[in-house]
Parts: C-alpha cells; sequence; structure tokens
C-alpha cells in the first residue's frame, strides 16, 4: 500500500480552516479531500466517529493489548484527527485500560479539550488525560457525588442508564466544542451511533488478524441485513492501513 501524501502546504491550509481562517482550496489532493469536511468550520455541531481495527474487527486481545493494532500512518491519521478536533470523546473502559493521553504528537497541530464519559467516577485521579496538559472536562451522571479534579458536564441518565449523546453535544456546543472526535472505545462510539449522532465513522484496518478479543464496533442484534446501517463509504490507502470513510446522515 501506498502512504497518503499530506504535505506541509495542505496541512497547514487544513488547520487555518480549523481555525475559522477563510479556507484555500486544495480539491482533488487526496489529503484535502479527505481532511477538509472535517476541518471545515459551520457553526454546528459535527460527530466523527473513529475506531482502528484488524483485519477480524478487533481493537484488543482477550487480554486488553490494545497497542499497537494500527500501523504508523493509521497512527498519524488518528493524530490528524485529533487535531482538527474541538474535543477528542472517550468513555471511561478506554481510559482504564489503556490510559491514553489523547493529545497530538504525532502531527503538528493542536490537542483537542479532552472529554471522558465517566458516569460513575471510576476514572483513577492519576490518569494521564486527567492530569496531562490542556483542558479535560469529565462527563458523569447526576446522582455521582464522586470528587472530580476538573470540570464536570453532569447529565441524567436515560435508558438502560445511558447517558444522553445529544445532551452531550449540546452541552459541548454550549462550550464552544462543535467539531467532535469520538475515539472510542466500542460502547462509546455504539451510544452515539444507535442514537443518530455520528456524521462520519472511519474505520482503519491493519493488515493483523488477532483472532479474539474486544470489536471495535458492537451494535444492537439485528435479524435481516435490510437492518443493517448503510453509510455512503469510499476507501482510502493510508499505507499501512486501509480506511474506510463512512458519511450518515446525522439526525439534527
Ligand atoms: N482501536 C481503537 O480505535 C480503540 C480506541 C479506544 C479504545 N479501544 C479499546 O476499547 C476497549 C474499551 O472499550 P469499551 O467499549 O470497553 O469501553 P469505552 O467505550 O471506552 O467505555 C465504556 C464506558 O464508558 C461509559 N460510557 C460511555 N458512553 C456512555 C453513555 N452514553 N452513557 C453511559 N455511560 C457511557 C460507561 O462507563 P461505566 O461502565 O463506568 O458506566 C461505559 O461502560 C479497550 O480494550 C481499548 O483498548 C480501542
Amino acid at each position: 500500500m501506498t502512504a497518503l501524501p499530506v504535505s506541509k502546504t495542505v496541512w497547514d491550509a487544513l488547520l487555518r480552516m480549523r481555525g475559522g481562517v477563510a479556507e484555500d482550496d486544495f480539491a482533488g489532493d487526496p489529503a484535502w479531500d479527505l481532511y477538509a469536511p472535517l476541518a471545515r468550520r459551520s457553526g454546528g455541531s459535527f460527530v466523527v466517529a473513529q475506531v482502528g481495527q484488524s483485519l477480524d474487527g478487533r481493537v484488543a486481545t482477550v487480554d486488553g493489548d490494545a497497542a499497537p493494532i494500527s500501523g504508523p500512518d493509521g497512527f498519524a491519521h488518528l493524530h490528524r484527527l485529533r487535531a482538527l478536533s474541538d474535543a477528542v470523546v472517550v468513555g471511561a473502559g478506554c481510559v482504564v485500560a489503556d490510559d491514553p493521553r489523547l493529545t497530538v504528537r504525532e502531527v503538528a497541530g493542536p490537542s483537542p479539550v479532552r472529554v471522558i464519559i465517566d458516569p460513575s467516577g471510576r476514572v483513577p485521579a492519576g490518569a494521564r488525560s486527567l492530569s496531562g496538559e490542556g483542558i479535560t472536562i469529565l462527563v458523569r451522571a447526576e446522582e455521582c457525588d464522586a470528587p472530580a479534579p476538573c470540570e464536570t458536564i453532569c447529565l441524567p441518565r436515560g435508558p438502560g442508564g445511558r447517558l444522553c449523546p445529544q445532551a452531550l453535544i449540546a452541552a459541548l456546543a454550549d462550550r464552544g466544542l462543535h467539531h467532535l472526535l469520538i475515539e472510542g472505545g466500542a460502547a462509546t462510539i455504539r451510544h452515539f451511533l444507535e442514537s443518530g449522532q455520528v456524521d462520519r465513522l472511519h474505520v482503519t484496518i491493519a493488515p493483523i488478524i488477532i483472532g479474539s478479543g474486544a470489536p471495535g464496533l458492537s451494535l444492537q442484534p439485528i435479524s435481516h441485513l435490510s437492518q443493517a446501517l448503510r453509510p455512503r463509504c469510499r476507501t482510502v490507502d493510508l499505507g499501512s492501513d486501509l480506511l474506510f470513510d463512512c458519511a450518515f446522515d446525522r439526525g439534527r
């Protein structure tokens, strides 16, 4: 596979557009065509979910070993998605399992605000995403009275104990955070997908087979393929990984 060329000229223009500066137009450049829809600011919320998985759809082994599944180009793509987002959203499971920093390190660009959905306050205070530089927001259920080391958003629990993704998107928009990257894990992406709150789903596939372990995506069971989600989709050869860039019509 051939690595997607991302020139400094185009990447700098994408970062300017992410910052709200009048946009250049590099239409036809593969990197521009991929990233411009994510960098362009329209004033409304825009939600991108991403998962980096193996050929057999796994994101971790049965013992929780999750790094590195993506190859270097898939990893750089993830960091580009972070750099183009106002906030990166992860679930408590991902933070407890992987202790990610959620910063931009592989490419030039700003690190997003970190948003951790931790309804019951089980994320340890020493987690790197809580103690690193930059802003972190914890999303808690209203009844949770665990101490919080940073700003919190409190949401009521809905059916199944879920915190409503639409309510979270609105609460983040109130704070000026419109472009959101839902980075995982599977349960967090599931809640956004099942409530119809995803504009783009980026699935990067690395050519490894794990054979068992945590799935990248997992939704409610369906009986018929006619009930399957069928996003508009194109593939992009990132180099070490293949990207499926999937577009949904998000219910607004
Ligand atoms: N390859 C990748 O792209 C990638 C990215 C991220 C993570 N991962 C892997 O994914 C695994 C973790 O995924 P996971 O599915 O177990 O966990 P997760 O999605 O990170 O976290 C799930 C937990 O977050 C909370 N949560 C998230 N959304 C919620 C909502 N709408 N309402 C209520 N609670 C919500 C709940 O916490 P409570 O249980 O406390 O209620 C839920 O159990 C790890 O193995 C990690 O390595 C892979």
